[in-house]
């Protein structure tokens, strides 16, 4: 129960092993679904496929099988908008509300547009169910275009979409602000500038409750996931820390990377990370890099290039707007190295991005010159 009126009607897919077919859901996901009970019953979003009949079991426990009046359609990716047509047909009378660019998308999805049972609403538009009425926000690329958020003016709650989201399902009772980093770098991370017009919008209201596609009802702190958002949207660092990613084949680079992890830490330096991009969550390494302020790439040279995970690794930063930090580059090559200058290469681009003067080169096998390098690079990066 979310307020006595208001109630959670989504559903927790534990099975999913990746969410989008690419993000890692160890501990499963939620779809939200919620309902809202007035002299008009209005249910928002729908659940992703293979979960309609609990979807339909729980608007039928909390609506005392009265039938929904409206279904308010915030976004339109599969995993809120699957069971569209299916609650359509079941509810005939229900008319769907949402945004012209979600009909657009519906009728590609289910052959139809729902023309002849549909409210459209844009930004600042206002539906009524009696006592609650809820007003309409555009959130357009928050996470696609044809997003809205609403806001409930009774009880003050925020129905967001995606945003403020987060992998996992409702029963982990894990901290929100780790799966919710990963989440939103994963899955909004490119679209900063859209995030903060969503957050002007929103500074307006008196938000109580917020009410995401993903994860938990958030009740309390609100100003702290509010606050979160600002700063990822932001691009700004959240802490002062260092992510050192490595890609070694035969622990060359590795040894490099973790020489200088351990003289970072013997210069007190408490947040640092060492991560090998070949074995990690790939997006735990994006959601680090953008958490901190500092980031130290190592990676062999291949082909006259750099290796596959690292071009990986820094290909998602760069589709993610990565910016406004400082980047240290350890190389390794036994007879030409050069990934120093590729991974360079690469981040030339990103805004305001400032290159660590000592670089480090390893020949092969640390030696008593890149030993010497790597305590020079630790030295500029605690100052
Ligand atoms: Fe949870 Fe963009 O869908």
């Amino acid at each position: 129960m979310i307020t006595d009126t208001i109630k959670y009607i989504g559903v927790n897919d534990s099975t999913i092993d990746f969410f989008e077919g690419l993000f890692e859901t160890p501990d499963g996901m939620s779809y939200n679904s919620y309902i809202i009970l007035d002299e008009k019953i209005a249910v928002a979003d729908s659940v992703e496929a293979d979960f309609a009949d609990e979807w339909f079991d729980n608007i039928e426990r909390e609506s005392g099988k009265k039938a929904p009046d409206y279904l308010i359609i915030h976004h339109m990716e599969p995993d809120h908008s699957a069971n569209i047509l299916n609650f359509a047909k079941k509810y005939p009378e229900a008319i769907i509300v949402s945004s012209d660019k979600s009909f657009k998308m519906m009728k590609n999805f289910f052959g139809t547009d729902f023309s002849s049972r549909r409210i459209i609403v844009k930004d600042g538009d206002t539906l009524s169910l009696g006592k609650h009425s809820l007003s309409f926000l555009s959130a357009s690329m928050v996470h696609w275009p044809e997003v809205m958020v609403s806001y409930e003016n009774e009880e003050k709650v925020l129905f967001s979409a995606d945003a403020f989201g987060k992998f996992g399902t409702l029963n982990k009772n894990d901290d929100w602000v780790c799966e919710a980093r990963r989440y939103y770098f994963g899955i909004a991370g490119k679209y900063g500038v859209q995030v903060q017009k969503l957050l002007s919008k929103i500074a307006q209201l008196d938000i109580k409750i917020i009410c995401s596609l993903h994860g938990p009802v958030l009740k309390d702190n609100i100003d702290r996931y509010i606050g979160l958002y600002g700063v990822w949207s932001s691009y700004k660092a959240e802490e002062d820390g260092i992510l050192i990613a490595y890609t070694s084949v035969y622990g060359n680079t590795k040894s490099a990377a973790e020489l200088l992890f351990e003289m970072l830490k013997k210069r007190g330096k408490e947040n640092v990370i060492l991560t090998d991009l070949a074995r990690c969550d790939m997006y735990e390494a994006v959601e680090a890099a953008f958490r901190y302020e500092k980031l130290v790439l190592a990676s062999i040279t291949y082909n006259a290039d750099i290796f596959p995970f690292m071009r990986e690794f820094i290909t998602l930063l760069i589709q993610r707007g990565y910016s406004n930090r400082t980047v240290a580059l350890i190389e390794n090559g036994s007879w030409a190295p050069f990934a120093a200058k590729r991974m360079k290469e690469m981040l030339e681009n990103c805004k305001n991005i400032s290159f660590a003067k000592q670089c480090v080169t390893v020949l092969s096998a640390l030696n008593d010159e890149s030993t010497a390098q790597t305590e020079a690079l630790a030295n500029e990066l605690i100052r």
